[in-house]
């Protein structure tokens, strides 16, 4: 392979489905990055109407020197298209250009076109080989490493999908410079994730450089990036299908989530909805006994500081009944028992059940 210039490498060990994270500034025009991927002779990028003015045409070039043919797909932009109906334009463009089974699928954009690329990857002819190509800073890191793949129902979020890993994971932090900053701040609630459940350390580090990753400041986003993905790489090497330890990475998921769907998909982001959520995992870690106040005002004020909001929307009058509904299709609940991550010990999280009296008072406290 040529020398790919100013790369870190993350690997991520999952046996024969193995694959490296490759993170760096102006990857995504680099041969190198491109030329050892599997053998075949078209090359199919997705994307979607915004990111594809921005970066669709570098990354033909780059694989045009690959491959025979490089047919691009511009999918709607946003949350609310993560359906069915934008997941069968895929496989409309690849059976209308007559793609074969060793066509490679090349995800370019946020986690909603890498979610639905990943599926329709794992799906088309059984499967097909595909590549990540993220360009937000959620998806750089967390959504495109580790496999997880999927559609929204209008019932509930991320509720139809398949664990199918890529081939390469590359992240070109350059294209983080058209990011909007609302955006930006949606990557930081993941990033921030990382620190409650598997590493202090890492808080501490974030805590003091919250402003430069708010402001891009290159040095600090490369440090951030490969941190997140070998927290995210470490974890997914122990449990990459969540027979349970995957399950921390959904730190403020279960609150997140029915905030999306509660509002409707598109009107939070991911990332808004997951800091919010992260900061009422906290308040019932403190109530269940398990997390001292001082460390749920740590993080609050860190989810602040990154620009995200702490108290959560009101989505009903019967506000705790109706987020505790739509928490009941949480692919974590296990009988129509709702299961929360909370932190156990700092830099632990574990899986709890609470009673739902509790989970309301949470939802009173938290809810604006
Ligand atoms: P997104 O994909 O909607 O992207 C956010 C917005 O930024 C979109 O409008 C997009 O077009 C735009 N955009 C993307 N790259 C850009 C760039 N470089 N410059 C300018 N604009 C750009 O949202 P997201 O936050 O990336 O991903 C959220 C999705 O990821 C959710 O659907 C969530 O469920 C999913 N997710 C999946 C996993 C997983 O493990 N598979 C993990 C976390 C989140
Ligand atoms: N973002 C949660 C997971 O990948 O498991």
């Amino acid at each position: 392979m040529q020398q790919i210039s100013q790369v870190a490498e993350v690997p991520i060990a999952l046996g024969e489905r193995s694959y490296s994270i490759l993170i760096g500034h102006g990857l995504l025009g680099q041969e190198a990055v491109w030329q050892d991927l599997r053998p075949g002779n078209a090359a199919v990028i997705v994307t979607n109407s915004t990111v594809a003015p921005l970066y669709a045409e570098p990354l033909r070039q780059a694989l045009q020197r690959r491959y025979k043919v490089v047919h691009t797909v511009v999918l709607p932009d946003g949350e609310q298209h993560k359906n069915w109906q934008t997941l069968n334009l895929i496989f409309d463009a690849l059976l209308g250009h007559q793609c074969d089974r060793k066509t490679t699928l090349f995800a370019l954009g946020g986690g909603v076109v890498g979610d639905m690329t990943g599926f329709a990857a794992a799906s088309y002819m059984r499967g097909v080989p595909f590549v990540q190509v993220p360009t937000t800073l959620l998806a750089q890191v967390d959504s495109s490493v580790g496999g997880k793949t999927g559609i929204n129902h209008p019932l509930g979020k991320n509720m139809v999908g398949a664990f199918y890993q890529p081939h390469r994971v590359v992240c070109d932090l350059a294209t983080l410079d058209t990011l909007p900053p609302r955006e930006v701040s949606a990557g930081l609630a993941e990033i921030i994730k990382y620190g409650p459940i598997a590493d202090m350390a890492f808080l501490d580090w974030i805590e003091a450089n919250i402003d430069a990753l708010v402001a891009r400041d290159p040095v600090a986003l490369t440090h951030a990036v490969r941190r997140s993905c070998e927290i995210k790489a470490w974890v997914v090497g122990q449990d990459e299908r969540e027979a349970g330890l995957r399950a921390i990475l959904n730190f403020g998921h279960t609150f997140g989530h029915a905030i999306e769907a509660g509002l409707g998909y598109g009107e939070w982001l991911h990332g808004e909805a997951v800091g919010c959520g992260m900061v009422m995992a906290a308040h019932l870690s403190q109530r269940l006994g398990l997390m001292d106040a001082a460390l749920v005002q740590r993080l609050t004020t860190l989810v602040a500081r990154a620009g995200l909001p702490v108290r959560g929307p009101r989505l009903a009058t019967n506000n705790a009944e109706r987020y505790l509904e739509l928490m009941r299709v949480d692919k974590k609940a296990e009988g129509g028992d709702i299961r929360f991550v909370v932190i156990d010990s700092p830099g632990r999280a574990a899986m709890r059940g609470a009673p739902d009296a509790v989970v309301a008072e949470v939802i009173d406290t938290c809810c604006a």
